[in-house]
């Protein structure tokens, strides 16, 4: 008898052990728990902090490449892989859901949830990517760019539950990763710049599906009665008829669960138009655009607000990661978040009250001069809005800091931030204020940045360490180009970063001494996670150029040479005294635009061209027709030079299934047109000295 029990207990011990750890809000809060990766930000907190030692800034330099999974089908990677139990989890290009075994790189299984197919106008949009999905109690969830929410075993890839999160009629889209706390499943949208979006997120049932909360981040049309009174005091805050462009603010990113306070904090996106004078034309702040806004997790209600940007004017979201940290404030602890928003600006707030702490310029500013301490607001230069129609703005629209990963080391007490200083034109001269409606499927922010919006060499990027408590710059590492990827510090006194020119580095978390380095061969977007399987300490990342800057910036992007289509993507795995190595890369690759001598450019059809050009192909193939590696290149396109083959691919969409979707309202008279631009283009030396000079 007494057998049958060691038994049944051995069993029941066995059996545990084959389950593996259950993700749940235990799990997802214990900071000490080193083995996975679990979320997004790994833990709660967001830190992207790993108590893992065995790569220190001892051993690091005989860190070496495990195994690579090729992902060969993929494009833009900006996504954050899960690693739970030995298995690593992660999403690619279109959604594709993958689990891998993370000791060998075992395929072991793969969901397809074929978005081009669902996706409709929304393929022009341009959002191939995603940056993660999420994990809770064997479930994986992924949100698709189309707007469904698949809840798959984990297990099996299978799918369990599918909900659809927005009205497909709507132009919205989803790039962000869903978040889980309580049983329960958050998700939000973007598209502010494609139609008249209102923001809001919506919580589900992570067994059922079900909904179990919704909340809007602003006002809808009075008229209609307001949802809640958070939404009647936000409508204060508003002038003119704001609904009928959607407002904005919507969450397409940054979405922090805190298990102290039971709060979630949605980061908002910016206006819906980007101008104020026609989204509010007598002003006011707009809430909740550009806001850290807390709800209570259970039921979604409005806690508080802190906006970072009142009256937004320059896509200055505040959809930027939100990280839980305790710091000691003027010898108080606050329970703090921090967050580095678009505008520029470093905050440390309050997270029981939202209330200010700390607010201090991480990059070059100039719409602000500073935040006032008092009123928490800051104080604006004159002319910065535009006011007589043109302005050069420090930051850019791309913003001091966009959503690639900042992560915090509780250890060295910094934050790790890679950034852009770069200005912005902001341009309403022929913006027709009084009668400008919203876009719908096509990109229209009621503000123009002229074709050459960023050329090659106007900005520069850096990975800062930044102390909050002394709002001071501690050190930093100057990085190619603008766009380069998210941050990973560990207790082995490290940081990991990648770069836009296909590098990956490790330094020291205190000093930024570099200590290793790999070239991986394609340009990186993705961060890096770390976590341990029997014993053995592991890094992942996914390579592959992507992301709004691999596909909107057009000579500044394609001065990289990661053209498309060329270069390997893969899911890559180091760990300590390992020597593979990956095939040779095949180097940056530029596009060779295609002098057709016989081609004579008529400037009236090139012009025309330009317009149709820059509100529908722009988003990807580049402006000024330059791509930066997120479609192909159409000034070395053959197809540009046949009409019947562009209407094969452009209005009846042979490649819709690779991500080119289709114009099928276009004209004989819309393609010459588009042929004319093009070639004038190809004529013309790209703003781009790799580009020129490095032409194959
Ligand atoms: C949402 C992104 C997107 C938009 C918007 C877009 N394209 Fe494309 N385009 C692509 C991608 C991706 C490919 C490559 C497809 C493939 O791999 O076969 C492509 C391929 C093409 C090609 C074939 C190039 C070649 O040589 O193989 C042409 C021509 C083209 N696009 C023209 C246009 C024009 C003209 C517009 C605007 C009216 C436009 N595209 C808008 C993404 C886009």
């Amino acid at each position: 008898m007494r057998d049958i029990k060691l038994i049944v207990l051995l069993l029941a011990v066995h059996t545990n052990l084959i389950a593996g750890s259950t993700v749940d809000d235990k799990f997802l809060a214990d900071e000490e728990e080193a083995t996975n990766w679990a979320g997004y930000g790994r833990t709660y907190s967001e830190q992207r902090f790993s108590p893992q030692t065995q790569i220190n800034d001892k051993t690091v330099s005989e860190l070496g490449i495990k195994w690579y999974l090729d992902l060969p089908k993929d494009r833009s990677l900006t996504g954050t892989p899960l690693a739970i139990d030995g298995i690593l989890y992660f999403n690619g290009s279109y959604n594709v859901v993958r689990a891998v075994e993370a000791k060998t790189g075992k395929l072991l299984w793969e969901f397809d949830p074929k978005v081009t197919e669902h996706s409709g106008d929304r393929l022009r949009m341009m959002w191939d990517w995603n940056r993660g999905i999420a994990f809770w109690k064997g479930k994986v969830f992924n949100a698709t760019i189309d707007g469904r929410l698949i809840a798959l075993d984990a297990k099996t890839g299978k799918p369990v539950w599918t909900v659809q999160t927005f009205d497909p009629q709507k132009p919205l889209i989803i790039t962000g990763a869903p978040k889980v706390f309580k049983d329960k499943v958050i998700i939000g949208n973007g598209g502010t710049e494609w139609g008249p979006a209102r923001g809001f997120v919506t919580a589900y049932d992570t067994e059922t599906g079900e909904e179990a909360w919704k909340f809007y981040t602003v006002p809808g049309n009075p008229a209609d009665g307001f949802e809640n009174n958070a939404m009647k005091m936000a409508a204060k805050t508003w002038t003119g008829e704001w609904w009928k462009h959607g407002g904005g603010g919507t969450v397409w990113h940054g979405i922090t669960y805190d298990p102290e306070f039971n709060q979630v904090y949605l980061g908002t996106g910016n206006g819906s138009p980007w101008n104020p004078k026609i989204r509010s034309p007598e002003g006011g702040d707009n809430l909740f655009l550009c806001s850290i806004v807390a709800l209570d997790a259970d039921t979604g209600e409005y806690k508080w607000h802190y906006q970072t940007t009142p009256g937004e004017a320059w896509d200055y979201n505040s959809n930027m990661d939100m990280i839980l940290v305790d710091l000691k404030v003027k010898d108080r602890l606050a329970k703090a978040i921090i967050h580095a928003p678009k505008n520029g600006f470093f905050y440390i707030i309050n997270r029981v009250n939202g209330k200010l702490l700390s607010a201090e310029p991480y990059v070059k500013v100039d719409w602000a001069t500073e935040v006032d301490m008092k009123t928490g607001r800051p104080i604006e230069r004159a002319g910065a809005r535009y006011e007589d129609g043109e302005e050069v703005v420090w930051p850019s629209a791309f913003g001091g800091h966009n959503w690639h990963a900042m992560s915090y080391n509780p250890n060295t007490g910094l934050a790790y931030i890679p950034i852009i200083e770069m200005p912005g034109m902001f341009s309403d001269k022929n913006v027709d204020i009084m009668h400008w409606e919203s876009p719908y499927f096509k990109f229209d922010a009621a503000i123009e940045f002229g074709p050459d919006y960023v050329p090659d060499g106007i900005g520069t990027g850096a990975l800062r360490a930044w102390d909050p408590l002394r709002q001071k710059l501690i050190w930093e590492v100057p990085l190619p180009g603008v766009w380069n990827p998210g941050t990973l510090t560990t207790a082995g006194n490290l940081v990991f970063q990648g770069r836009a020119d296909g590098t990956f580095h490790a330094y020291t978390a205190d000093k930024g001494e570099a200590l290793w380095s790999r070239d991986l061969g394609v340009g990186i977007s993705a961060p890096p996670i770390t976590y341990n399987v029997d014993g053995v300490q592991y890094i992942s990342l996914l390579t592959g150029w992507g992301g709004v800057g691999a596909a909107t910036p057009g000579f500044m992007g394609a001065q990289h040479g990661w053209a498309y289509g060329a270069h390997m993507r893969r899911l890559v795995t180091f760990a300590l005294n390992e020597k593979n190595e990956l095939p040779p890369s095949k180097g940056p690759i530029y596009a060779k635009p295609i002098l057709a001598e016989d081609f004579v450019v008529d400037e009236t059809l090139a012009s025309r061209g330009s317009k149709l050009y820059t509100e529908e192909c722009m988003m990807c193939h580049g402006p000024g027709a330059g791509a930066a590696g997120n479609a192909p290149d159409l000034r070395a396109s053959p197809i540009m030079l046949s009409t019947d083959a562009m209407h094969s691919v452009v209005v009846n969409g042979s490649l819709r299934s690779n991500g080119m979707p289709n114009f099928a309202k276009y004209q004989e008279n819309d393609l010459i047109a588009l042929q004319h631009y093009v070639r004038r283009q190809a004529n013309t030396p790209a703003p781009c000295k790799a580009c020129n000079e490095g032409g194959l």
